[in-house]
């Protein structure tokens, strides 16, 4: 079983269903609310979990009743919680996403705790593999990445400023086409794979500069892609540091990534790994 440490954000998702996503200034009315545990951190630990990896969470969230529930279905998937802070006086993060009927979504993210993370008090320990994301301080990862021994997983989202050191020691950045774009030729510092993500048109992953392996997902019938780009990278990671070839880890990623799109909510749609075999074998 592969041991993975993950270092970011809780979020409490309060998520509205509408018919569709409204124009900058335009107010859309007639919405269902559904409330989940989300934030990329979290999202990326427990798909990990559920794919069979054994996985500890490094997070903050405050002191208040959404930090329960936005910690609730990790703590029912058996992801070890030891690691995650509560601060006193922020509140736990919480993220606003409208759902589109297509599945596309529109996210703003209130980040609370999680921006209160501090680089000096974190000790990674060991692990086989470090998954982080950007929802928490950019410093943070720079310090955890260059301090851990393992398989470095960066997924660089949401795209923000970060040191270039991070992109040289990263064995896998995790980047989707509107990253990929932000970043541009930044991205020629990394020297470990980039896995590039299409959606519904699937994956790339390059090494300097090389096309390594390309992938398409099953098809499935989206209702929700909240979620489904954590998966993605919490699927990479584990099939690479079981020891999968390229080919075959990016397939099992993009499969991961397409199940999570055909549940609603970042962490119930999070799929199993037997979930994830069987969409494979129809494949
Ligand atoms: O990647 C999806 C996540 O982004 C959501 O769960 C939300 O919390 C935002 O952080």
């Amino acid at each position: 079983m592969v041991d993975v440490l993950v270092i970011g954000s809780v979020n409490l998702d309060l998520c509205a269903s509408v018919s569709r996503l409204p124009e900058a200034g335009e107010t859309v009315t007639g919405a269902s609310l559904s409330r989940f545990p989300g934030g990329k951190g979290a999202n990326q630990a427990l798909a990990a979990q559920r794919l069979g990896a054994n996985v500890r969470l490094i997070a903050c969230v405050g002191d208040d009743a959404a930090a329960e529930e936005a910690l609730a279905l990790l703590r029912d998937g058996g992801v070890d919680l030891a690691g995650v802070h509560v601060h006193a006086d922020l509140a736990t993060g919480i993220a606003l996403i409208s759902v589109a009927p297509s599945g596309e979504n529109q996210i703003v993210v209130a980040p609370g705790a999680n921006a209160a993370m501090d680089s000096e008090s974190i000790e990674p320990g060991g692990a086989d593999a470090l998954i982080c994301q950007l929802e928490i301080p950019a410093s943070v990862i720079a310090r955890a990445a260059e301090s851990f021994e393992g398989f470095v997983c960066a997924n660089l989202a949401p795209a923000k400023e970060i040191d270039v050191t991070v992109l040289q020691r990263a064995d896998l950045v995790v980047v989707n086409e509107t990253e990929a774009a932000w970043y541009g030729d930044t991205l020629v510092a990394c020297s470990g794979f980039i896995a590039t993500t299409h959606g519904a048109r699937g994956a790339e992953l390059r090494q300097g500069g090389e096309l390594i392996a390309e992938a398409t997902p099953p098809a499935v019938t989206a209702i929700d892609t909240v979620g489904a780009g954590d998966t993605f990278t919490a699927a990479l990671t584990v099939a690479l540091v079981e020891g999968r070839s390229p080919e075959e880890a990016l397939r099992f990623a993009c499969a991961a990534g397409a199940a999570a799109t055909t549940r609603a909510g970042a962490q119930p749609s999070l799929p199993t790994r037997d979930e994830v075999e069987v969409l494979l074998e129809r494949f």
